[in-house]
């Protein structure tokens, strides 16, 4: 399949695996990027620029397939150091940028300069216009099922994806709730021109995850998601489970008045314990879902194999053998 972003990123199939926080390592990056997909390595999980930049070439040394790193903006007092990361991505001779969070107009020059490809994730028609302006080449397209942060207006794909359609003239790829072959062929259909993948990615054999993370996903159902941090304008997809149960009691006790503070027990830090330790009810981890689609564990390889398969299956013969 031959689109504006296998086009624009040199790849040979539209899928990419968006940044994920304790996911995003070299191994999960290099894994999708060998498959023929978009690889992605999430900057913010390593912590130093040092320690990116040896992840950037770890990952260098298990594929020579172009990968991407993920900035994640975050509404943060205490900021992560943006231009050393900026410059360890250029240094390390990444040629894509995910960015996500706020829009990235702070680091745009540095990386056109470099002439890196930069794709923003955002949930909006407007954010995505806003992106289109600052000179980002596509966008990730972030629909309301997605895990993570769908931001605050709640518009699934189905009506986000043709709207983007109608508006932007740079590409975009769709993401949230995509998990197999009929997911790129509705987004195609949709005006998109390709998919970005996190739930779905996470459950596949070389996943740099617990075993346990990648149960929890295969036994879930797409009823197992919850949104939690919604008072705080900062909203968050994740799979339920005790402690997302406790969280979600204190929102509803302490209504407006809720703080940060209030449940930095069940989402600060948990991550290594979720991911590395399988401490599955640590706190709260993001969530698309798409859990609901997910009943194995492949390889990447197979698992982008196997959507590329149904895509052509489901464009040349159910689709086209539907035309009366
Ligand atoms: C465990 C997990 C961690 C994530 N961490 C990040 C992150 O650090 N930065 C980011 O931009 N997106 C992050 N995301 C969002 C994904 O990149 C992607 O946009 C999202 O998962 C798409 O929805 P899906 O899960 O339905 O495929 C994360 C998603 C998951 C599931």
């Amino acid at each position: 399949m031959k689109t504006a972003i296998t086009e624009l990123f040199g790849i040979e199939h539209p899928i990419i695996q968006g940044g994920m926080h304790y996911v995003g390592f070299a191994e999960m990056a290099a894994a999708v990027s060998n498959a023929g997909g978009l690889g992605t390595i999430t900057a913010l999980t390593q912590k130093t620029p040092e320690d990116l930049a040896n992840e950037i070439a770890r990952c260098k040394d298990m594929t020579d397939k172009p990968f991407a790193v993920n900035i994640t903006f975050l509404p943060t007092v205490n900021a992560p150091d943006y231009p050393a990361i900026v410059k360890t991505i250029i240094e390390g001779g990444v040629r894509v940028v995910e960015t996500a969070g706020r829009n990235p107009t702070q680091v745009m020059p540095f990386l056109k300069d470099a002439g890196i490809k930069v794709i923003h994730k955002c949930t909006s028609v407007r954010h995505s216009l806003k992106a289109q302006e600052i000179g980002c080449d596509a966008v990730s397209v972030d629909g309301f099922e997605c895990g993570g942060h769908p931001g605050e207006d709640d518009v699934p794909n189905m009506i986000l994806l043709p709207r983007a359609a109608d508006e932007l003239e740079i590409p975009f790829v769709s993401s949230g709730g995509q998990a197999d072959g009929r997911s790129l062929v509705a987004s195609m259909a949709m005006g998109a021109s390709g998919m970005n993948m996190g739930t779905r990615f996470i459950a596949t054999k070389e996943a740099p995850v617990h075993q346990n993370v990648k149960d929890a996903i295969v036994a879930a159902s797409e009823l197992d998601t919850r949104l939690v941090m919604r008072p705080l304008r900062n909203t968050e997809r994740v799979m339920t489970n005790d402690a997302v149960e406790e969280l979600l009691k204190k929102e509803r006790e302490l209504g407006d008045k809720l703080k940060f503070e209030d449940i930095i027990e069940q989402v600060a830090g948990v991550y290594p314990r979720i991911m590395k330790d399988g401490d599955m009810d640590a706190g709260a981890w993001s969530c698309g879902m798409v859990v609901g689609l997910i009943n194995d564990i492949p390889s990447c390889q197979e698992l982008v194999d196997r959507i590329m398969g149904e895509a052509n299956e489901i464009i040349t013969s159910r689709l086209s053998g539907s035309l009366a």
